[in-house]
Order: C-alpha cells, then sequence, then structure tokens
C-alpha cells in the first residue's frame, strides 16, 4: 500500500483505505471504499474537494503515466525523501515527549542529514515553483506541515543567496519549529474550535517550550535554538512570546514566519476549510512590512508560484486553461493557454485585456477530465456524494 498523491492518482488505481470526502459547500460526507477501483470522475471529485491523495493498493502505482495527459508540476522533493523525513520527526517528537529520558543525539543528525538532502533536491532544480499540490503528501499534519515548512523556509533562504551551511540549519530549525506544541495539552491543541483567550496563553508557551529544550540539551546550536524561539514574532512587534521587532528578530524566525502561515493556512483541517494558495499568497503581500518582512517576502514570492507552469487553471469566466509562463512581477497573473483556443496566449498581468480576468483556483486535472462523463459515471458519483 502507498500514499499517492492527488495529481498522481490514475483511472484503475485501487483504494486501499476508505477516503472520507467533506464536502465544504454541501456540508456533507461521503465515502470511497476500500476496494474501489478509481475513475476519472472519481478523481476529479477528489480534486474539487482538495483531498490530499489516498491509500492505493501497492501493485497498482507502478503503471506508467498515460503519455496523453497535460504537463503536471513535478515533485521537486522525492516521495521516499518526504517519508524519511517523517519518520525522523516521529523519532525527534517521542524524544521530546519523554524529555531527558530517551535524548539521542543521532535522531538529530539524522533529521539534520534530511534537511541537507531538502536542501541538494531544491538547489539543483533550478526553475523550481513550489506548488502546494506536490508539497502535502501525508495525512498526518503535525510532520506535514513541519516538512512543508521545511521545503518552503529553504526555497526562501536559497531566494535570498544563503550560504549552503546556513540553508542546512535552516532546513532543520524549519523541521523542528513547532515541537513545543508537544508539551500543549491535546485538547487545546486538537480543538475543533475558535481557542478562548485562556488557552490561546497556553498554545503563546510552544516557541518556549521547543527552543528551551533543545537549549538545556545542546541538540542544536544556539542560532536554530533562536529560530525556534522567534517563529511567531512579527515584524511590527505584535507577535510572541516576546514582541520583538525587525531586524531584531532573527532572520530565521523572519523567515519560518512567512514558510509557516503559508503552509498551515493552504493546509486541509478537521475544523476549517483550507484558503486558497492565491488567498495565502494576498494576506502574505497585504502582511509584507507589518507582520512580515518585507524582504523575506519578496524573495518567497521569486519560488513559490500557487500555478506553476504545467499546471491547469480555472478562470473567473469558467474556462480551463494552462499556465506556459509566469511573471515574475505578480505570481497570480502569469501566461496562459486557454483549451477553448489553445493557440493563443494570454498574458495576464501585461495585456490589459484581461485584467478583469482572474485565475479562481487551480483544478489540476487531465484533458480525459474535460471530456463528457459517460451517464454511468455521473450517475455513481451522485450516489457517493449524497
Ligand atoms: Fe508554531
Amino acid at each position: 500500500m502507498n500514499f499517492v498523491p492527488i495529481d498522481q492518482l490514475k483511472e484503475g488505481m485501487r483504494l486501499d483505505r476508505d477516503v472520507y470526502l467533506y464536502d465544504y459547500k454541501t456540508c456533507k460526507v461521503a465515502m470511497l471504499r476500500s476496494g474501489q477501483v478509481l475513475t476519472s470522475a472519481y478523481i476529479q471529485k477528489l480534486c474539487e474537494l482538495q483531498v490530499l491523495g489516498a491509500y492505493i493498493h501497492s501493485d497498482d502505482d507502478q503503471e506508467e503515466q498515460p503519455v496523453h495527459r497535460l504537463p503536471r508540476p513535478r515533485p521537486p522533493i522525492k516521495r521516499t525523501l518526504k517519508q524519511e523525513a517523517v519518520t525522523n520527526l516521529e523519532h525527534v517528537y517521542e524524544m521530546f515527549d519523554k524529555n531527558a529520558q530517551s535524548i539521542n543525539i543521532s535522531h538529530i543528525n539524522q533529521t539534520l542529514d534530511v534537511s541537507k538532502q531538502l536542501v541538494t533536491a531544491l538547489k539543483n532544480n533550478k526553475n523550481i515553483e513550489l506548488s502546494i499540490f506536490n508539497l502535502k503528501l501525508y495525512d498526518d499534519y503535525t510532520y506535514n506541515h513541519s516538512l512543508g515548512v521545511s521545503i518552503l523556509a529553504i526555497a526562501i533562504g536559497i531566494s535570498m543567496g544563503m550560504k549552503t551551511r546556513d540553508l542546512y540549519d535552516l532546513g532543520l530549525c524549519a523541521l523542528l519549529h513547532d515541537i513545543g506544541k508537544m508539551s500543549i495539552p491535546i485538547e487545546i491543541i486538537a480543538k475543533p474550535a475558535r481557542l478562548t483567550p485562556e488557552e490561546f496563553e497556553v498554545v503563546k508557551l510552544h516557541p518556549y517550550k521547543g527552543a528551551e529544550f533543545f537549549l538545556k540539551h545542546q541538540l542544536v546550536s544556539k542560532k536554530i535554538c533562536a529560530g525556534i524561539l522567534t517563529h511567531h514574532e512579527k515584524f511590527d512587534g505584535s507577535g510572541y512570546p516576546n514582541g520583538l521587532k525587525g531586524d531584531g528578530i532573527p532572520l530565521f524566525g523572519r523567515i519560518i514566519a512567512v514558510a509557516d502561515v503559508y503552509d498551515a493556512l493552504t493546509s486541509v483541517r478537521p475544523y476549517r476549510k483550507p484558503s486558497s494558495p492565491t488567498e495565502v499568497l494576498e494576506y502574505i503581500m497585504g502582511g509584507s512590512g507589518t507582520a512580515f518582512d518585507v524582504e523575506v517576502v519578496e524573495a518567497f514570492l521569486r519560488k513559490v508560484s500557487p500555478y506553476p507552469v504545467g499546471s491547469c487553471v480555472r478562470l473567473s469566466n469558467g474556462e480551463i486553461a494552462i499556465v506556459v509562463a509566469q511573471n515574475a512581477r505578480h505570481p497570480l497573473r502569469p501566461q496562459i493557454r486557454l483549451l477553448s483556443t489553445p493557440d493563443k496566449i494570454l498574458d495576464l498581468y501585461n495585456d490589459r485585456n484581461y485584467l478583469s480576468l482572474v485565475i479562481e483556483n487551480a483544478c489540476n486535472i487531465s484533458t480525459e477530465d474535460l471530456d463528457e462523463e459517460p451517464e454511468e459515471e455521473k450517475e455513481q458519483e451522485e450516489k457517493i456524494i449524497k
């Protein structure tokens, strides 16, 4: 059994675990049962409901990618490396949980090795445009979030011209940044509703708890501890735990703050709908100079694209298009090719004729999905969603 991300699911694959589908518009829950063979209609529905992927029978994900599918954004990080990252993070989190009884520096060294591999993978990919679809591979939010933040933080560090050795430390810092949450009662961390002011005061302790643990046992450098301690500080001094301001916040903390917000708000949580990458990018751009460091935001925008070249997008006029080139000045307005008029390229940033046309979302579908569905499949789909 393998977890296959949403953009790699293919018709004919068999589910090896039940998949729950929560429709945020209708508030209905449906389920695809283990053993179900995926059809294009099912895959499209999974995309629409922003399901991250599915566990697939291990023999079914070895097939060749059909040649007629649209080009998809390539994941910059291999699945095996992501699995290695998650395994190591589990060890480090367990170590934190048991405190001094199980301190083992090899877990930290192995996690540092993951950080080095992430840096190498990201540095070797010159045209990297991180797609949020490719970052979210695991259904365990904590480790998935730490890994997502690490990948984004390293990408920002590369964009800022950081030295390789510093990138290794930055990646490790980001992998470990939220470990202090282990000290917070699970009822608060997993509360499916807004926290009370008292509960939020408890949550605000987690940067301090994490930094204190690593400092006390001398497991990582002071620079990494400082990054963990300051990842919730805000550029204008309104953050926590110490209300630091501007350059008074260490660079690692300023970078992880941006990566953390982007990954957290675009993630699926049990109690809220994820914001679209577009909404979060606009939120981060809006917070540049107040919540976030301007230089870090600029570096982030140079590297992170919600609509990588090759991805499929739905426009405000209902048309579907393929992204063919980025606009460095505005990641939300790339050059696109409409499927209805494939010989024409639209520049959403430079061409004034298209100023009113906006990208509503990345739909991540294939040409096959655009064909009329057989009636039988439509009926089946309606059944499972009811
Ligand atoms: Fe945090």
